[in-house]
This record gives structure tokens, sequence and C-alpha cells, in this order.
């Protein structure tokens, strides 16, 4: 919830600058990666966060993170060059310009199937290079991965060639509930055998800290569910070869770190009545709260009023029929500006420029 300060602060911004605009509080963010690093350490000492960086590449969110980084392009990892941290480069189209700055910047590559795994042995040869570690990702949704069944198959092919393949991925897809998390660690449970996995990274899945809030559940109910899970069988492995635990854990948080950390402000321009149904047209539609980012957007106006409430349907201003935003119970005016939480992620990287540009974006 926005506080005093933070109300003012955009109000302040308001003043000065057109709407519709982003905040972004490097404050929160911070506040985000500190919780999220803790409640992690606090179940697995030695594990790794990779901020998923296509959640908000913004270069003011990439410089204020300590972690590691997540990468899914040329461009990605062009944008964190500088920083000397872990680094996984991910995605199932990667090209040779990319796998070579990949390998430039030590980050392991993840492959997704047979063919990328063809074609990097192909460039360690042109690269002359002796040894090369990598991971591959195992398919539990969508068109990304390799089967379980292959990954025997995959683990040989690649060995054979000189790759040591050191790392499993897998990431459940967005916003998973507990019992979807637990779902998909049973599914990544099932490749842990095969292999001497030296990491085994889960991508990400954790819902916004607003949204836990929300369902009163809270981030360590998802760790302690990894622990459940995976924890005792990778220990029982090493402690049947007579091993200490060697497995590091990554998580690849995007949503969780960014998405409070970033409010917009728009405004309210036209308040109209059609079919009985009170409707608001701000100067933000979906062109910037698009549907696919699955955040429960609140609407709130910046200066509440005590006038009479009334249920008022939220429209954007594009000229497009399925432009809704939502409803509010508020007591709403033209000229009102409208604050929307939780926009931090991927709201900025997925903003269309239809009809008018991306909002600018502010720190407060
Ligand atoms: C492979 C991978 N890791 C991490 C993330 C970040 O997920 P989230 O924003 O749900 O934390 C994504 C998002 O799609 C992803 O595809």
């Amino acid at each position: 919830m926005l506080d005093l300060q933070e109300r003012k602060k955009l109000s302040r911004l308001a003043e000065k600058n057109e709407t519709p605009f982003f905040a972004l509080s490097l404050e929160r963010l911070k506040a985000n990666e500190k919780k999220f690093l803790k409640e992690l350490h606090s179940f697995f000492p030695k594990a790794q966060a990779c901020y998923s960086v296509k959640t908000n590449p913004l270069p003011q969110v990439l410089k204020a993170l300590g972690t590691g980084f997540e990468l899914a392009s040329l461009e990605e990892l062009e944008a964190v060059k500088s920083k000397k941290v872990f680094k996984v480069f991910n995605g199932c189209c990667k090209r040779e310009k990319e796998l070579k700055e990949a390998l430039k910047q030590e980050a392991i590559i993840i492959m997704d199937s047979f063919s990328e795994l063809e074609k990097l042995i192909m460039l360690k040869k042109k690269l002359g290079l002796k040894k090369l570690e990598v991971g591959v990702r195992l398919n539990v949704e969508s068109k990304f991965g390799i089967e379980l069944r292959e990954i025997p198959k995959f683990l040989a092919s690649a060995e054979q060639q000189g790759l040591k393949v050191i790392l499993l991925h897998a990431h459940p897809g967005a916003g998973k509930s507990l019992q979807e998390y637990r779902q998909f660690l049973q599914k990544v449970k099932k490749a842990l055998p095969l292999h001497s996995w030296k990491f085994v990274d889960l991508g990400s899945g954790f819902p916004s800290f607003a949204r836990l809030a929300e369902q009163n559940v809270s981030l360590q109910q998802y760790f302690q569910l990894v622990k459940e899970e995976l924890g005792t069988t990778l220990l029982a492995e090493h402690e049947s070869k007579g091993k200490e635990l060697g497995t590091t854990f990554i998580f690849e948080p995007g949503r969780i770190l960014v998405a409070d950390a970033m409010f917009l402000v728009c405004k309210l321009h036209c308040l109209k009545e059609l079919n009985n149904e009170k409707i608001a047209i701000l100067d933000a539609g979906i062109n910037v709260l698009q549907r696919i980012v699955l955040e429960n957007f609140q609407f709130t106006p910046l200066i509440e009023s005590n006038g009479a409430k009334s249920v008022v349907r939220l429209a954007g201003p594009l000229l497009f029929g399925n432009d809704w935003l939502g409803t509010t119970n508020s007591n709403l005016q033209e000229k009102d500006l409208i604050v929307v939480e939780n926009v931090g992620a991927y709201c900025h990287s997925l903003a269309w420029g239809v009809s008018y540009k991306k909002p600018e974006v502010f720190l407060v």
C-alpha cells in the first residue's frame, strides 16, 4: 500500500509532469531484494538469486540490484555487461552472437534443445574452447526445454562432445499457488537422480509480495516446499555417494522483486454514462496495463475525497473496444489523478507504442 510520503512525492511529480507516468521507488526495490535474500538464505545459505532481467530491464533497476542475472537476449546481456556477477543465459532461440557474448561474460548457457546443443558444439570447436560447462532446461511447461525421458540422451551427447552439464533448469510459469508450485517441484524431482547436478535452477513463479499478502501466504512457504520436495532427495543422493550436499539452488525472481516498486500515475479525463453504467476514461489503458502481466491492479485516487462513492468502470484512451481496465468504488471526478500500484513487473517492458508513446519513468 502506498504510504503518505509516497503519495506526497507522487503529487509533486504530477504537478511538474504530464500524465501518464511511471514512478520507480528504489527504496522499495532494495527492501524487496533484502527480504527475498534473507528468506532464501535462511533456507539455503549457498543459494544464488539471478534477477530475471526481462521483468523490468530499466537501467536504474539493474544498477540498484546486487543479485546475479537471468538473461534472455543479446540486448539483455549488453545491459549487464559491466556487472561481474553470477549470470545464466536462457531462452529457446539463441543466436551465435548471443552465445558468444554469453561466453564472454562467463554466463552459464542453458540449453533448450538438441538443436541448440549441436550449435554450441560447433561454436566450441570454432572458438577452440577446450572445456565448457553448460545447463539444460527440463520441459515442465509450454514450448521450453527437453523432456524428462530425453535428458539421459542429452547428457550423454553433451559429455561425448566435451561439454560438462552442471545445471538443471526448470521454470513453473508465472504467479504459481503453493499447490501448483508443489506439483512443479514434483516434476523436477524426477530429474534429480539422473545426474550429479552442481546447480538446480528453479526459475521463479513466485507471486508479487502484494499478491502473497492478499492471499495470506508467505515466501517461506514456497522455500519450505523446495526443502521438503527436493532437499531430502538431493541430500540422499549425495550421502549415498559419501559426499556432502554439493548442489546449489538458483532462483530467478522477477515480479517479486519489482512489482510493487513501481507506480503508474494517470488522469481521469472524461466521465460518462452509458447503458446505466458510470464510465471513467483514463489516459492510460491496456497499452500500459496489459492483462498478460497477471497482476491484480488497484486503481485509487491520489487524493482521497470524502464524497459519496459509486461503482465506476474504468477504460483507457485507445480506440479499441476492449480497452477496459476494471472497476473501482470511489468518488471520482474529471481531472482526478489515479494511482495504479504493482506495475513494476512487465508493464514498462511490455507497454505498446500504439497511438501514444510509452510513459516516462521518474524516481520517487
Ligand atoms: C525462465 C524464467 N525465469 C524467471 C522468470 C521470472 O518470473 P516471475 O516474474 O514470475 O518472477 C521468468 C518469467 O517469465 C522466466 O521465463
